[in-house]
């Protein structure tokens, strides 16, 4: 399996993703999985973390928290497509297991310091914050890691938090700059993906159908997200943005991209967090990142319900 770091601001469709890369142990081997200030603050992320990790009866994975804003801004979060817990929907319990005592960002130096390079990739599933801050303090470990699938930034489907923007590139976009800039090699799930692969209500009743913990909750998750797609842009269901990430770990042929040169707007105020994917190649700068375009929707809600049922 590959070893990975979830560092995730969880966030419903964090959740899922979470799930089910917890239900892939064959694909997936999580090392651990960091929290971050995004959605909601991260005293609540770093909870909800813990939840979903009770949720899928793996209440030994390690969950560390991380930055609790952005390197350089004030932290901007999404309570609005949250809820207030950034878990609203299903009524699940406190979680016993502990919160580890090391920092996110400590963790993550650590673990590549101490894995075989090449052999450990990162999920970012929210702002950048934690790898950046790793990669800032730690530069060593930059040509250690495998690769950095994350889920930020759009092309076509431009912004969910402004007309220009992405919410994950959005909050921290000196950390998203700086991570595109480094040099590993970066798989990037943007809207343009995420919006295709939408709970619509077939789906979601699959989910109900399992009559499992896990099936009845990801349905009430998903329930209380798209309302908020739905009112906004008539979208028909909640788009699953992040477990686009895992589910990429386990059947990458789902998905199509190209090898393009992304970079990240961090001056104008216009634009700001804004990804500028050169997807016609037409600037000649050197492609960074394999960017997304395409998503088999119902091969991945396929997986997805098969993998949730394991749990
Ligand atoms: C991203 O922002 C968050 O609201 C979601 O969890 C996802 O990671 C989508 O723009
Ligand atoms: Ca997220």
């Amino acid at each position: 399996p590959r070893k990975i770091i979830i560092d995730t601001d969880p966030g419903q469709d964090d959740a899922v993703a979470i799930l089910l890369a917890l239900a892939s142990p064959d694909e997936i081997d999580v090392l651990g999985i960091t929290a971050v200030a995004g959605n909601v603050p991260l005293s609540l992320t770093q909870k909800n973390a813990r939840i979903i990790c009770e949720l899928a009866g793996k209440p030994d994975v390690k969950v560390f928290a991380g930055c609790d804003a952005p390197i350089a801004r004030k932290l901007v979060t999404a309570e609005h497509v949250h809820g207030k817990t950034g878990l609203d929907g299903p009524t699940l319990p406190d979680p016993m297991m502990p919160l580890q005592d090391a920092h996110a960002v400590d963790f993550i130096i650590e673990t590549l310091r101490a894995q075989e390079t090449d052999t450990v990739t990162l999920c970012p599933l929210g702002p950048l914050t934690n790898i950046a801050t790793a990669f800032a303090k730690a530069p060593d470990i930059i040509p250690r890691v495998q690769e950095i699938v994350l889920m930020g930034g759009a092309y076509f489907e431009v912004g969910n938090i402004t007309p220009a923007a992405e919410f994950n590139i959005f909050v921290d976009p000196e950390a998203a700059k700086a991570v595109f800039a480094a040099g590993v090699p970066i798989v990037v799930m943007p809207l343009d993906v995420t919006h295709k692969a939408l709970v619509t209500k077939p789906r979601n009743d699959a989910f109900r159908a399992l009559g499992t913990p896990v099936g009845h909750a990801v349905a009430e998750m998903t329930d209380f997200f798209e309302r908020f797609d739905k009112e906004k842009y008539g979208s028909n269901g909640a788009p699953l943005h992040d477990p686009c990430v895992t589910a990429y770990l386990i059947r990458p042929e789902l998905f199509t991209g190209r090898h393009i040169n992304v970079e990240v707007e961090t001056g104008s105020e216009l634009t700001l967090g804004m990804t500028v994917a050169d997807w016609w190649r037409v600037s000649g700068r050197t492609p960074n990142a394999t960017f997304m375009g395409d998503i088999d929707a119902d091969g991945f809600f396929a997986l997805l319900t098969d993998r949730l049922a394991r749990l």
